[in-house]
């Protein structure tokens, strides 16, 4: 069920904001003629700018319900994310470390889950050719509404899915290979938990996880940058280290370290058993 979202009720912004200005006028003594013209004098332009910014920063996911989550979305910077994600070091670079750990082969079925606005969904279409397929998915409407027009742009065969990783619309054994770029670190414990069980659901025996976020960092000043996320709910098991733990618990097997970056995020492989999924029940408290 999708959720209200602040942005259906945006169209009463700008209206209220001439309200606003209207009454303040009407207050200083102007008569509502004057005080109606000189609102939408200066409301005007103000309205202009509204409309472009609003319809530079869509496209949404057109009439798509957006699944529930308590996973964190950021659709407020959806526009700006790939700008802000080159600007901190995770530009093309970083995804082809990505592409590297994963190892994608020709005709190989491949989930970008929480995939944002796409950018390795793209590249990894790339890497397993036309006989090979690639679906990225997330909660955020704008993020899959970005991901779908730039795919369109380059002419990728990324396919793109409005989903939640705690409850996924696809066939149990149909991927061979997925990833989790930077998104453990936007769900709460329990999300994670169920999330990684859907994603081991969702890989054939054999097929392998890349998991890639904040983890433990002997960096005295990454650890002094990072601090603030310490203490936010979702990511401060990440720095205690928690990560291989929560994969090992939802039944994954062989998590090694394959790299990290600047020494503030790292790289996990892990591999979903030849033998069905069996998850250990220890938390990982
Ligand atoms: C920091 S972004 C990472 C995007 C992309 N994977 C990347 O590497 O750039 C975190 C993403 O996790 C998504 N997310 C939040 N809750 C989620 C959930 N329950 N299931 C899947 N993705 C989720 C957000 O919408 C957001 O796009």
């Amino acid at each position: 069920m999708r959720r209200t979202s602040r942005r259906d009720h945006a169209w009463l912004y700008p209206i209220l904001s001439l309200a606003v200005a209207v009454t303040i006028l009407l207050a200083f003594g102007l008569t509502w003629w004057h005080a109606l013209a000189v609102t939408a004098l200066l409301g005007c332009p103000l309205v202009i700018l509204w409309g472009l910014i609003f319809s530079w920063s869509q496209p949404e996911a057109g009439s798509e319900l957006a699944p529930e989550t308590d996973g964190v979305t950021i659709e407020w910077i959806a526009p700006f994310y790939d700008r802000l994600c080159t600007l901190l070091g995770l530009g093309r670079a970083f995804r082809r470390q990505i592409l590297e750990v994963a190892a994608l082969k020709a005709g190989e079925r491949v989930l970008d889950a929480g995939c944002g606005t796409g950018v390795w969904t793209r590249l990894a279409a790339e890497a397993v050719g036309s006989s090979g397929r690639v679906i990225g998915f997330d909660p955020g409407p704008r993020m899959m509404g970005i991901a779908r027009r730039n795919a369109a742009q380059e002419g990728s065969r990324a396919t793109f899915e409005l989903a939640a990783v705690e409850e996924l619309p696809f066939e149990e054994a149909s991927f061979d290979a997925a990833l989790l770029s930077l998104v453990l670190h936007h769900l709460p414990a329990e999300v994670k938990r169920s999330g990684l069980k859907e994603i081991g659901r969702v890989l054939r025996p054999g097929g392998r996880l890349i998991v890639v976020d904040l983890d433990r960092s002997d960096s005295v000043l990454w650890r002094i940058v990072l601090r603030p996320l310490s203490h936010v709910e979702t990511s401060a098991d990440a720095f205690e280290g928690k990560i291989p733990i929560y994969l090992r618990e939802a039944g994954f097997e062989s998590v090694t370290v394959e790299g990290r970056w600047w020494k503030s995020l790292t790289f996990w492989r892990a591999m979903k058993p030849l033998s069905s999924i069996a998850s250990v029940e220890t938390p990982a408290t």
